[in-house]
């Protein structure tokens, strides 16, 4: 499909979206997001985590971690989460709500998790070998094997909510239903 008719198939926040990645790429730090979760005692934890696309052709926002986070462990009793993500650049935050599907080597997705850690960077790999002898990393690095406690977390918006902070803001909810994307302006 020519990219010009799947931007025309995205829901609206995932354009504008679109368009804040593209204008923020000369910045590391414009896929930096701030997620909240519940831990298990079910107070809030907050951290910062990379955004790593979507998966193709859904809605489905990427990131990793390593099951031995406490943020494993609080999403497998809460799964709800709310991720915080500020474009400096055009002074936008998105807020986006919804619920939080792990992959780890339990799951029956492991193509996914497979192309995921193929993704990474050398660096970013090598996080997760830190209990690990450097040169046993070099090793396992090289023959690419995926570490037991890799986990992908796959986030299902259910709700974003934007904000534009230019000269006149801009408040904009869109909220799934029934698999359909329902979008209200907000007036202060
Ligand atoms: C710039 C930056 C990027 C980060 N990216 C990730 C990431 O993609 N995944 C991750 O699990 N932790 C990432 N971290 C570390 C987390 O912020 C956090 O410290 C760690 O995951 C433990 O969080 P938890 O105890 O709430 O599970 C990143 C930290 C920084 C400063």
């Amino acid at each position: 499909m020519p990219k010009s008719d799947m931007a025309s198939l995205l829901s609206s926040w995932r354009q504008r979206l679109a368009r804040s990645l593209h204008l923020g790429r000369s910045k590391p730090h414009a896929r930096f997001v701030q997620l909240a979760s519940l831990g298990e005692d079910g107070r809030v934890q907050n951290r910062t985590v990379v955004f790593r696309g979507f998966v193709h052709n859904t809605d489905q926002i990427i990131m990793i971690t390593d099951t031995r986070s406490d943020k494993y462990i609080g999403l497998q009793q809460h799964p709800q989460v709310e991720l915080c993500w500020y474009f400096e650049k055009t002074r936008e935050q998105y807020r986006v709500n919804g619920e939080v599907l792990t992959v780890t080597s339990e799951s029956l997705d492991a193509p996914l998790r497979k192309q995921v850690w193929h993704s990474l960077s050398v660096s970013a790999r090598e996080q997760f070998y830190w209990y690990l002898d450097k040169t046993d990393v070099d090793g396992i690095v090289a023959k690419s094997l995926i570490p037991e406690t890799f986990c992908v977390l796959l986030l299902q918006p259910l709700r974003v909510d934007y904000l534009y902070l230019g000269e006149t803001h801009q408040r904009t909810i869109s909220q799934l239903s029934h698999n359909t994307w329902q979008e209200k302006p907000i007036n202060p």
